[in-house]
């Protein structure tokens, strides 16, 4: 048992300003919980949505920010086996999702459920997984929203095999983890990005073809023609604003994953003509559950894969790692150190 206080984020009004580093009480696992003290945080795009407001404006406030962590079982209530107190974990996204198609309308942290921008986070033992001991406490903090979607996009909804052609939008935090998941099942990736330097970054980590969506609005025929006759698979995190290149750049009968909108939600230019014609499947993504993320942890800890890190700042400095993602030169996750 954990007595005392702890710091943790408090979201009390919309708006980045309205974040404020509070002292609250430790709690205690019931039955089934465990208490889990977090090393680590990290961000994702849907976090800046959440703090403006944007995501769910009915959003119930004060909240406590986050998604994705990682630290150390502190202490465990009564009748948990699954993990012991020392284990290292990281807190599933969308609590009770284990398996299945769909979280079924369950809440996810960060939003509306308490975040894990706390000293110390409580939750039922079988939502956590246990981390593979090759991974820092940083890199473990990325894994439970970017990683755990990409991987589930891939291999759960696609079933992306060896020699597959993938189209990756963007080199944002999930973008990047598709890259590094595609290269790893022996997939031709094309990337795209609005910067030149990035995409030198991304060929480091594996991307076979590099397109620079700036400088070549037409990007889809340019990709469709990289890859002979398109893309097998499109990660779309980009949503309105290139979905309709998207679909250009995917091959007959492929497959487009819809999962992200960082220029919008809506489609006004998208003809949909060719995607019945073509036999394009549009599919749909949200996360994964906690089987994708442990199939996700074997593959990472055989391979001792390393998520890419862009920079880590001190926990009482969480706004300002919101600023630097939101400023959009990261490249890899942003996270924020917790414990020391
Ligand atoms: N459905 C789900 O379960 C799920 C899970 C995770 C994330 N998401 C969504 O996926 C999206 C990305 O999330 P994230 O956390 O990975 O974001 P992030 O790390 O903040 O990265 C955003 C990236 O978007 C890219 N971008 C901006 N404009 C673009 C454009 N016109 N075309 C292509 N890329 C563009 C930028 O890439 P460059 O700087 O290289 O241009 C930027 O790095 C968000 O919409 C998020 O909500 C959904």
């Amino acid at each position: 048992m954990t007595a005392g206080n702890m710091r943790a984020w408090r979201l009390e009004a919309f708006g980045r300003g309205n974040l404020a580093l509070r002292e609250a009480e430790t709690p205690a696992p019931g039955p089934g919980q465990v208490l889990v003290r977090m090393a680590a945080a990290s961000l994702n795009y849907r976090d800046l949505l959440i703090v403006d407001g944007s995501y769910d404006p009915r959003m119930r406030l004060p909240a406590v920010p986050l998604s994705d962590g990682a630290g150390t079982v502190a202490a465990i209530g009564e009748g948990v086996t699954r993990v012991a107190v020392g284990d290292r974990v990281a807190p599933i996204f969308v609590p009770g999702w284990h398996a299945g198609d769909n979280a079924e309308g369950r809440p996810a942290l960060g939003g509306p459920l308490p975040g894990v921008a706390a000293e110390y986070h409580l939750c039922a033992a079988e939502d956590v997984v246990r981390l593979p001991g090759h991974l820092s406490w940083a890199e473990a903090a990325t894994l439970p929203c970017a990683a755990v979607t990409a991987w589930h996009a891939l291999f759960g909804h696609a079933r992306v095999r060896p020699g597959d052609r993938v189209l990756i939008l963007g080199t944002g935090g999930a973008a990047l983890f598709a890259l590094q998941f595609a290269k790893l099942a022996g997939a031709e990736v094309a990337i795209t990005s609005g910067s030149d330097a990035k995409l030198e970054r991304a060929r480091a980590l594996g991307a076979d073809h590099l397109v620079n969506y700036a400088a070549d609005p037409r990007w889809g025929a340019t990709v469709k023609r990289l890859f002979g006759d398109g893309a097998d698979v499109v990660v779309e995190l980009g949503g309105g604003g290139t979905i309709a290149q998207s679909v250009r750049a995917v091959r007959r009968g492929g497959t487009v994953l819809l999962i992200g909108s960082v220029t919008g939600g809506r489609a006004a230019d998208l003809d949909l003509v060719p995607v019945f014609m073509r036999g394009v499947r549009l599919q749909g993504v949200s996360v994964g559950h906690r089987d994708a993320f442990t199939a996700m942890l074997r593959a990472i800890g055989h391979h001792r894969l390393r998520p890419v890190i862009d920079a880590e700042f001190p926990f009482e400095r969480l706004p300002d790692a919101l600023a630097h993602l939101a400023g959009g030169g990261a490249f890899g996750k942003v996270v924020v150190t917790i414990g020391d």
